[in-house]
């Protein structure tokens, strides 16, 4: 199996992003896969606590000052096949990692020794982020069925579509677009529809509209949808690759649900180890059924829900 980059985001902070990238890693792992687990909430690093080990503060920002190797920052988790980067470096600040540290930062991560590599994002639609996320095989959204997180979610994917797009105007077909147009987009505050700003761009010529077509292509959403206490919530998931379709014109998969459950809430202060709360019948099995769905690229249906 070819080595896979798998990037979980979502926008709002709490709908779950760092418990179920801790899910993924762990069920991987108990595949006899070799997992990385990176912790790229740089600014609130919390996965270690998850695995009850202290973070290394200072291995990350050495690899970034070319002191030390990536792989020197790897840190046992106590789960078999299963290692952690950890981002949590109190003098260090996220917006000073500059774009080419980042391409470099993937690059040594492609390179480790490992069949699949987990980043935890973290909340925002900062550029490391979107960029993080636009650089990865599977692309991972989780969202609560709350309204506020859905439109966060909704967000997020328009900002990963505007960044696309800004990698695509370095084409010089688009040199004649209408820069007031152009700009109002860019700056989040349209004056006309994105859906139609997204046509306008198609309609500049046969090969604008491949570079279109191909790029916003690539971005492939895999939608989990977490701390669901009522059943027909799950439903939500569904309606919102709808919208992403009928909006953005985003191909999003559906990849499944993890209900509430009171356990997941003492990973965070440590009084649960995430294998334990892994080993819950009602959370395998969804984490299977949720990481199985990604990997192959498949879509949950109504009546699986
Ligand atoms: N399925 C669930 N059932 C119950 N509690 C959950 C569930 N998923 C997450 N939680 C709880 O919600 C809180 C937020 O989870 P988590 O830290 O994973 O969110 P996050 O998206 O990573 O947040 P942040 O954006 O701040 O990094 C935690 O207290 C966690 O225990
Ligand atoms: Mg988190």
């Amino acid at each position: 199996m070819k080595k896979e980059i798998w990037a979980i985001g979502g926008g709002k902070g709490g709908t779950g992003k760092s418990v179920l990238s801790a899910l993924f890693a762990t069920h991987a792992a108990g595949k006899k896969r070799k997992v990385i687990l990176v912790d790229g909430d740089l600014g609130g690093a919390n996965l270690h606590t998850f695995f009850n080990v202290s973070p290394d503060q200072s291995s990350l920002n050495e690899f970034f000052e070319k002191k030390t190797d990536l792989k020197d920052t790897l840190i046992d988790t106590g789960v078999s096949g299963l290692k952690l980067i950890s981002g949590d470096m109190r003098s260090f600040n996220p917006l000073s990692v500059k774009y080419i540290q980042r391409l470099k930062f993937y690059r040594h991560l492609k390179q480790l020794n490992a069949d699949i590599i987990i980043i935890d994002l973290g909340a925002g639609t900062g550029l490391n982020t979107l960029d993080s996320f636009l650089l990865a095989d599977k692309m991972i959204l989780v969202s609560t069925p709350e309204i506020t997180s859905i439109e966060n979610l909704y967000l997020f994917v328009k900002k990963v579509i505007v960044r696309k797009i800004k990698d695509m105007l370095s084409y010089e077909g688009f040199r004649d677009i209408d820069k007031t147009i152009l700009k109002s987009v860019l700056s989040n505050q349209e004056t006309i529809k994105f859906s139609d700003f997204i046509e306008l761009l198609k309609g500049m010529g046969k090969e604008q509209e491949k570079i279109v077509t191909d790029g916003l292509g690539e971005i492939q959403i895999n939608l989990v949808m977490n701390q669901i206490r009522e059943k027909e919530f799950s439903k939500y998931g569904i309606s919102l690759k709808n919208i992403l379709k009928r909006h953005y014109n985003i191909n999003a998969l559906f990849s499944g649900c993890l209900d509430y459950n009171d356990k997941i809430r003492e990973l965070v202060n440590g009084s649960a180890d995430i294998n334990s709360v892994f080993q819950i019948d009602e959370i395998r099995p969804s984490i299977d059924f949720i990481s199985g769905n990604i990997s192959k690229g498949s879509d949950v249906n109504f009546n699986e829900l």
